[in-house]
């Protein structure tokens, strides 16, 4: 376990790199969410009942407020980007945004996370725009079950977007499947396959408890290592190295013919908080520097209040001070501590 160092040892500079936390991680990438709107309304993501309240457009920070921040970051070191929300593409002017982020010095990669209703209409903007890649959250190949996931039947138009983004590009496309047992891993098998078949990657998520997930309970909920279990027949998963951008997902392909790529993201049984560089930005502007973690730092009230850029630099370096050593979530459910409370729509995922 590396010693936790003292506050009092570190400066505030606006030198590169200077976004190290407590426990010698350097936080380079920042999550920005910049809607809690969606055009899906995913069981497990949307709030109570699918009908929860939304944020009023001033409780959002507006595209110079977002940019103001984002610049802060990039001159600490922070290099890399993505867009969320809900769902980033919803947001009104959005690729006047991603343009003008797009021409940031420093800012080397950003991406965009998204659930693909609108990537027909936009995946072309955004690969001018600079976006290096795309992932698309999936939880259904079956056009009538993803219309009960996610309220919305519009499978086929998810699928266009995503031809439409390797048409123009974007290579690899990943999907995101969410893994909920009882309600769609019986699909992991197809999905598998469909790494193997076409140059996909396609990541299974662990389910995670957060805020208006009500879905997610220990039965629906199921580890990496039973997934791969179910995969067992498919043939032999061959690790692939990881390369430095990859994130958190351990990659492999499903034999050596795979066209595409096959990952798991295991945030609760492999957690992968010694190596987190995270943080992230709510879309009503609070910094929260854990997803599992409740605690963040009102950024919005600081800028409003006609702040410098020192001082949002400072308050992005006390973000990352603040970030906890691990989410501990395991233990905690253990505890009947329950899960976190923050809405997965306004954090981003
Ligand atoms: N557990 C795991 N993954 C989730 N996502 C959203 N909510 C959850 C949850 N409770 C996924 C989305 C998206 C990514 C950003 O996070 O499907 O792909």
């Amino acid at each position: 376990m590396p010693a936790r160092k003292s506050v009092s040892s570190t400066t505030l500079s606006t030198e590169k790199s200077v976004l190290t936390d407590l426990f010698d991680r350097t936080i380079s990438y920042l999550r920005l969410s910049l809607t809690d709107r969606c055009n899906l309304k995913c069981l497990y993501c949307a709030p109570e009942g699918r009908k929860g309240k939304l944020l009023r457009h001033s409780d959002l920070l507006t595209y110079e407020e977002l940019l103001r921040v984002v610049r802060a970051a990039v001159s600490m070191g922070m290099s890399k980007l993505r867009l969320t929300g809900g769902e980033p593409l919803v947001r009104r002017d959005v690729m006047r945004f991603i343009n003008q982020l797009g021409e940031i010095n420093g800012l080397r990669d950003i991406r965009i996370t998204t659930n693909g209703v609108l990537l027909e209409r936009y995946a072309e903007g955004l690969r001018a725009a600079g976006i290096s890649k795309i992932n698309i959250s999936l939880d259904s190949l079956k056009p009538e079950r993803f219309a009960r996931i996610t309220g919305m039947d519009c499978f086929a138009q998810v699928w266009r977007g995503i031809e439409k983004a390797q048409a123009v590009g974007f290579a690899p496309v990943k999907l995101n499947m969410v893994v909920m047992r009882g309600i769609n891993d019986d699909e992991l098998v197809d999905f598998a396959q469909l790494s193997h078949d076409t140059d996909l990657h396609v990541r299974f998520i662990e389910f995670m408890p957060v805020g208006a997930s009500s879905r997610w309970n220990a039965d629906t909920y199921m580890c990496s290592d039973k997934i791969k279990e179910r995969l067992q027949d498919l043939g032999e998963l061959i690790p692939v190295h990881r390369g430095e951008t990859d994130g958190p997902a351990c990659m492999f392909r499903l034999g050596a013919e795979a066209k595409g790529k096959l990952g798991f993201i295991s945030p609760l049984s492999h957690h992968f908080c010694d190596r987190c560089n995270r943080l992230r930005l709510t879309s009503e502007g609070k910094l929260r520097a854990c997803l599992l973690h409740d605690t963040e730092t009102d950024l919005r009230a600081l800028l409003r209040q006609n702040c410098s850029d020192e001082e949002i630099r400072a308050a992005l370096l006390a973000a990352v001070r603040s970030k906890p050593q691990g989410h501990r979530m395991e233990e905690r459910l253990k505890e009947q501590e329950g899960g976190c409370h923050g809405r997965m729509s306004r954090i981003g995922g």
